[in-house]
């Protein structure tokens, strides 16, 4: 095949899927239809996670008001919003809360729109921005850890470090200084500190927002140009227009999001989950408290991280991405019957090992 074929193919297969010729109104909004069927509630399930994005957006420009990403400052900032701006302690629970919110929607989406085998052609690019999403929500929840510098944030941060770094034991010659160099590059020095506040901080509030803003446009155009996909059955049998009926339904469940998150944030701060001493401010001369652990939604490999040697974990995580990445190729064939058991399956495995992680884990050291 010659350069002008090859030239040709390529654009023929992303104008395939990215259709400009259906950039219009009518092609959009005015005559989209959603599928009705039994799994029809998990078309609200992207939308819910757009929403919580819009409220991390806002919350997190509110707090940038008064937060100082410095070692000697970050902790007091926090502090000082939680106790002396007005609404601050809200603010900072919705935040808190609202992020759980969005990494629950957003593994719920995966899942659902896997089982509905919507990564069919030629909706591969949106198949593919939505893992790419995936892996940026985990990035906001992974910096957003560390920033209020308080020791639980600091030590899982360093654990976090410290795994990057291993993975260079399991890669061949040169390949094995890769991981040091990324977590050099991350942490900035030879302890997680200024440096590494500082990077966090720019890849929590710029980098992310950027990436996210850039891959969900490509990710609700694709959506928007396709129609949704036909869900569970073969063929529906009935739909319902998008244009008015899906949006009101769609703000409905946003409206009602956003009420309990309201209420939630006002009623309990996120911290009070943990134990105090997690929350008291980084002390680098002193030693680690106990119970030092990620957020819940890294439940599902550090507890096996914990059980395991490391290179299982390393080399099934990278499995996992690998399967995802390449799902619209790699499952053509399959029934939607058995991508909905295979989504099943790792739903069950997920629930167990956030709720049942602990318990799993001392199990198996005998401690508990
Ligand atoms: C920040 C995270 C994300 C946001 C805000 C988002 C938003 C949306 C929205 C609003 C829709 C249309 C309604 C719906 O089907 O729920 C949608 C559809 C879709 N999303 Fe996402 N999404 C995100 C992450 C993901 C992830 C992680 C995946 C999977 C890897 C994914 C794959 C898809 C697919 C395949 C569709 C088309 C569904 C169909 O045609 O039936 N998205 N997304």
């Amino acid at each position: 095949m010659n350069f002008r074929n090859l030239f040709q193919s390529a654009l023929d297969y992303v104008s395939e899927r990215i259709p400009v010729e259906k950039m219009n109104f009518e092609a959009m909004v005015a005559k989209k239809e959603v599928p009705l069927h039994r799994l029809s509630w998990a078309y609200y399930m992207g939308g819910l996670a757009l929403f919580f994005l819009l409220v991390q957006v806002v919350t997190g420009l509110m707090l940038l008001f008064y937060y100082q990403p410095t070692v000697s400052d970050a902790h007091a900032s926090v502090e000082y919003i939680t106790e002396h701006v007005a609404g601050g302690a809200l603010i900072r629970n919705m935040h808190a809360w609202a992020s759980s919110a969005m990494i629950f929607c957003v593994i719920a989406h995966l899942l659902t729109a896997f089982a509905m085998k919507a990564f069919d052609k030629p909706r591969e690019i949106t198949w593919i921005t939505g893992v790419l999403l995936l892996l940026i929500t985990f990035g906001f929840g992974f910096t957003g850890y560390l920033l209020p510098w308080h020791q639980i944030a600091v030590n899982a941060t360093k654990i976090g470090m410290q795994s990057i770094e291993q993975i260079g034991q399991y890669l061949p010659g040169q390949m094995a200084l890769w991981p040091k160099m990324v977590k050099e590059i991350v942490q900035g020095e030879a302890s997680v500190g200024q440096a590494t506040l500082s990077r966090f901080y720019a890849i929590h509030v710029i980098l992310l927002p950027l990436s996210v803003a850039g891959v969900l446009g490509l990710h609700l155009l694709a959506i928007q140009l396709h129609g949704m996909s036909r869900g569970i059955d073969e063929a529906p049998r009935r739909h319902e227009k998008f244009f008015p009926f899906f949006v009101i339904k769609d703000l409905t469940v946003w409206s009602v999001a956003f009420l309990c998150l309201f209420v939630i944030a006002l009623c309990l701060p996120f911290e009070s989950l943990y134990s105090y001493p997690l929350f008291e401010p980084f002390n680098p001369k002193g030693s680690t408290p106990d119970g030092i652990k990620p957020e819940w939604y890294f439940y599902f490999v550090y507890y096996p991280l914990e059980i395991l040697p490391f290179w299982v974990i390393l080399l099934g995580s990278n499995l996992v991405l690998a399967i995802l990445f390449l799902a619209p190729w790699l499952f053509k064939g399959t029934s939607r019957k058995t991508l909905r058991l295979l989504a099943i399956a790792a739903a069950l495995y997920m629930i167990v090992m956030t709720v049942f992680g602990e318990h799993i884990y001392h199990l198996f050291k005998g401690t508990h």
